[in-house]
């Protein structure tokens, strides 16, 4: 059978593995409380199930690429209210099926791996899907390592001119998974003046800008210029909707009318009962705010175990996660496995990615009950 060699070079996704693992221990007896993936369980609010509901219809035909006008005009006002920024609903924001699947594409839209623009950088620790994108579309893949001493930001000065010469994309996420790390208004517009100057197209992924503590994070959307910046963003982690495949890009319309022309190719805007539902969602803070405080009540239990047990808390500023410093003398895996045998899952850094080595991630994602129980369990083993 014919298969893609560089599907075949792929390792095995490191959730799958981290699953194994997991399904190893629950055979063995033990109730795993599961911190691994970020994957949100709370319910999805009634009025967005409702208008999901509302918006079947007895025929749905094909949902063009572009999306419904309702919707791009729903995510504008949005990115308008909480961001203080002007979007054009028409040229310059596409919905897209949450964002993971267009942010595996970018790189098919930008790269030209023949030519001289074939490199597509990307930060490391981070979400696996950039590097993927980007070796599917025959680009050069670059990691860049985020360093706990430069506040998690890739070291932008330590790029050569070659390098910048030969970028499509350079990926940031801000606020980071795994690092929880947050990036100034001041990092993208540097990042923006060197895609100006070289070319290049900044790709903000800003899936967990809404989960938030103290501050609301920036976004590369408030840019004075954003020529050759392109946003994407998501209801996956803000409403918690990742079944329902809800997101959007969005940035300099030059960008968007690339994707206006490649997106049709591959698949559709998302069903339109799901993009109705998906203006209703975009349309309400209070859902959001709520989410932030479940988040903070079960960030606080942690917060406190930690300060008690002495493990360092590397990143908590945002996000759904936690980034643990492993104590000293134990790899990011050794941990993991430690905690596991108790049953708390966790996600060792080095799964995601080399510099995500001696650090762990927790997804807060368990209900209050079961942080309580894991604190409990915690208590005893740290
Ligand atoms: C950094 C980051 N970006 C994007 C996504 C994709 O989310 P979705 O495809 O559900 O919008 C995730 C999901 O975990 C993520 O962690």
């Amino acid at each position: 059978m014919p298969v893609s060699p560089i599907l075949e070079r792929q390792t095995t996704y490191p959730f799958v593995r981290l699953n194994e693992a997991a399904r190893r221990v629950e055979a063995a007896g033990t109730r795993v409380l599961d911190f691994g993936m970020g994957d949100p369980r709370e319910p999805t609010e009634p009025f967005i199930r409702d208008a999901l509901v509302a918006g079947l219809r007895e025929r749905m035909g094909y949902p063009a690429a572009v999306g419904l006008p309702e919707l791009r005009r729903a995510i504008a006002a949005w990115a308008g209210r909480r961001f203080d920024t002007e979007l054009d609903p028409d040229s310059e924001v596409i919905p897209t099926l949450g964002s993971k699947e267009a942010i595996f594409t970018f790189a098919l839209a930008v790269v030209d791996a023949d030519g001289t623009r074939d490199t597509v950088a990307y930060t490391d620790p981070g979400y696996p899907v950039y590097e993927r994108g980007a070796l599917f579309a025959h680009a050069r893949p670059l990691a860049l390592p985020l360093r706990e001493e430069h506040g998690f930001l890739p070291e932008l000065d330590s790029i050569d001119d070659e390098t910048w010469s030969r970028l499509a994309v350079f990926w940031v996420n801000y606020p980071n998974n795994p690092t929880c790390g947050t990036a100034p208004l001041s990092f993208y517009e540097r990042l923006a003046e060197l895609a100006r100057e070289h070319g290049f197209a900044v790709a903000s992924d800003e899936a967990y800008t809404e989960l938030w503590f103290d501050e609301p994070p920036a976004s590369a959307l408030q840019l004075a210029d954003r020529t050759n910046v392109i946003v994407f963003n998501t209801l996956s982690k803000r409403s918690s909707m990742t079944g329902y495949r809800s997101g959007f890009a969005a940035g300099d319309p030059a960008l968007i009318a690339a994707l206006k022309a490649f997106r049709p190719t591959v698949g559709t805007a998302p069903q339109e009962f799901v993009q109705r539902a998906s203006v209703a969602a975009w349309g309400d803070e209070e859902h959001v705010a709520r989410t932030r405080g479940r988040y903070a009540r079960k960030r606080a239990l942690f917060l406190d175990l930690f300060e008690r047990k002495g493990i360092r808390v590397a990143g908590s500023a945002a996000t759904m996660y936690l980034w643990l410093a492993v104590p000293d003398g134990e790899s990011s895996e050794g941990f993991s496995d430690r905690l596991l045998e108790h049953g708390v899952l966790v996600a060792p850094g080095s799964y995601l990615g080399a510099a995500g080595e001696g650090y762990v991630r927790v997804a807060l994602v368990p209900s209050e009950e079961e942080c309580a129980d894991a604190v409990t369990i915690l208590d005893q083993v740290l």
